[in-house]
């Protein structure tokens, strides 16, 4: 098969580092392959960048911020609105380089550039309100001003499974507060990074802004390019989007220099659908919640809880929307549902499958890897699943639904709260009251009612428990690469 990248945009895509606003080949001038998930086609050699990129990148991030935290916040603000024109008028070639390289359906991936495009285009708007405070003390003996100050040069960790939107959510505030950048985007999906570096650097470059203020560093080794970046003291703030092992591990190396943090860590969705709802809305809202990117985010539903009395209608109308996604390659018409990632991720979700039917599961649909080239799963329905099962415990990240039935609300809520983790929730009801209860009581940083989906660059996106630190979008996700200055006067 021929690659799914147009060819004028394969042959301009860059794949070096960029270092202070060049784009060069690694210092050892070592290379690693990306390959497009649903045939293992080869698309690309990137640059294997090292500590020494790494430092070459921190070098350049720290010198531009002594410039570009100078910079009118307008400036900011017009920089990052030209960012956006650009994504926006670049749409079909990013959606092009994200199915190539992540494997989602086209129209999935033009709608990651759209939710990118809204993170960078808020934060082109935010760049100006950047509001401090001014007021008398109580006590009246002095005034109280509160200014506010980029935090100084960040290292952003962006996942593969959302390559733009993910950088999109880190950089546009951290641009728009006056920080600078070193981008370490994921081994498997660093063209898209590029893309829009490349776009980034231009728009720099074109309005006299330092060069070196946005760096990316791709590697075949992540630790390589965090390991020394978080043991500088000139680093003074780290944006993680993956694990939860992975953000621990981080988390510790950042302790030693009291690095500010912001962690998008794992999840274990509930989706609870209680006997009042629309359960043809339900049945909808779960297709969305599991099955975007083929399962592969961190707020898919992972755990659909079905109230016992519409558990059967509910769990055969669900089997029937599975029954009619369409498996394929992201690029080819019609299809809805591309492969997964790599090939540990198909037996990672075909091992809690054979877990959960060996604990007494049904498979209603799937449960098995299709004989096709490529890294595909098939949509799964499992019903009868034991509320232990590692299916239910575990994060899925692939495209299965196991359902699990409970009894009263308290039940529910109960169930819903029993892991480590609390990023996305979601509920189907149709009272009020009972949605109201829910947002106090289930453990979430977010909470979707009756909607399958809660991703909005202009709300506050992050989780509680072992799912994170801090919030990106919305007014919140300036906040974390702004200090505030206290000066009595
Ligand atoms: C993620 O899976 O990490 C984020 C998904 C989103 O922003 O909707």
């Amino acid at each position: 098969m021929t690659s799914p990248i147009p060819a004028p945009v394969a042959a301009s895509l860059p794949t070096g580092v960029l270092i202070d606003g060049e784009w060069r080949p690694a210092s050892t001038g070592a290379t690693f392959p990306v390959a497009d998930p649903a045939t293992t086609q080869v698309l690309a050699e990137v640059a294997d960048g090292d500590e020494r990129d790494a430092m070459a990148a921190l070098d350049a991030a720290d010198r531009a911020f002594a410039e570009y935290r100078q910079t009118a916040p307008r400036v900011r603000s017009d920089l990052l609105r030209a960012v956006y024109d650009a994504i926006v008028a670049h749409t079909d070639d990013i959606a092009a380089v994200i199915t190539a390289e992540g494997g989602k359906p086209l129209a999935e991936s033009r709608g990651e550039v759209a939710y990118a495009a809204e993170y960078v285009r808020w934060y082109s708007e935010q760049a100006v309100r950047l509001d401090g405070l001014a007021r008398r003390a109580p006590a009246a003996a002095h005034h109280q001003l509160v200014l506010r100050r980029a935090v100084g040069p960040a290292l952003l960790i962006a996942p593969w499974n959302f390559p733009i939107a993910m950088i999109a959510r880190k950089v546009a505030p951290a641009l728009a507060a006056g920080c600078t950048a070193v981008i370490k985007p994921a081994q498997l999906t660093p063209l898209t990074t590029a893309y829009v570096a490349e776009i980034i650097r231009a728009e720099l470059a074109a309005r006299g802004l330092p060069a070196g203020t946005v760096n990316v560093v791709p590697s075949s080794s992540a630790r390589k390019v965090s390991g020394p970046l978080l043991a500088d003291l000139r680093l003074r703030k780290l944006s993680f989007t993956g694990s939860t092992e992975v953000g621990r591990v981080l988390l510790k190396q950042s302790a030693d220099n009291i690095l500010r943090t912001s962690m998008e860590l794992g999840g274990n969705a509930p989706f609870l659908v209680f006997e009042d709802a629309d359960i043809d809305a339900a049945v909808a809202g779960a297709v969305a919640a599991k099955m975007r990117n083929a399962g592969q985010t961190c707020v898919a539903a992972n755990r659909i809880l079905v109230q016992r009395g519409v558990a059967e209608e509910f769990s055969e109308k669900l089997t029937a929307a599975f029954s009619a996604l369409v498996v394929g390659h992201g690029a080819d018409a019609g299809v809805t549902v591309g492969p997964l990632i790599e090939p540990a991720a198909v037996d990672h979700v075909a091992g809690l499958v054979a877990d959960a039917v060996d604990g007494g599961a049904s498979v209603r649909i799937g449960g098995d890897a299709p004989d096709r080239p490529g890294y595909f799963y098939a949509p799964t329905v499992l019903t009868g699943v034991a509320p232990d099962a590692r299916v239910v415990t575990e994060e899925i990240f692939g495209p299965v639904a196991p359902v699990v039935t409970f009894g009263t609300e308290a039940e529910g809520v109960e169930m819903a709260n029993a892991s480590p983790y609390g990023l996305t929730a979601y509920a189907y009801t149709r009272d009020v009251s009972r949605a109201l209860r829910l947002a106090e009581t289930i453990e979430t940083g977010m909470l979707g009612i009756n909607r399958g989906m809660v991703s909005d660059a202009t709300a506050p996106f992050g989780g509680v428990k072992q799912s994170g630190l801090g919030r990106e979008g919305g007014e919140a996700g300036i906040e974390e690469y702004l200090e505030s200055v206290y000066v009595a006067l």
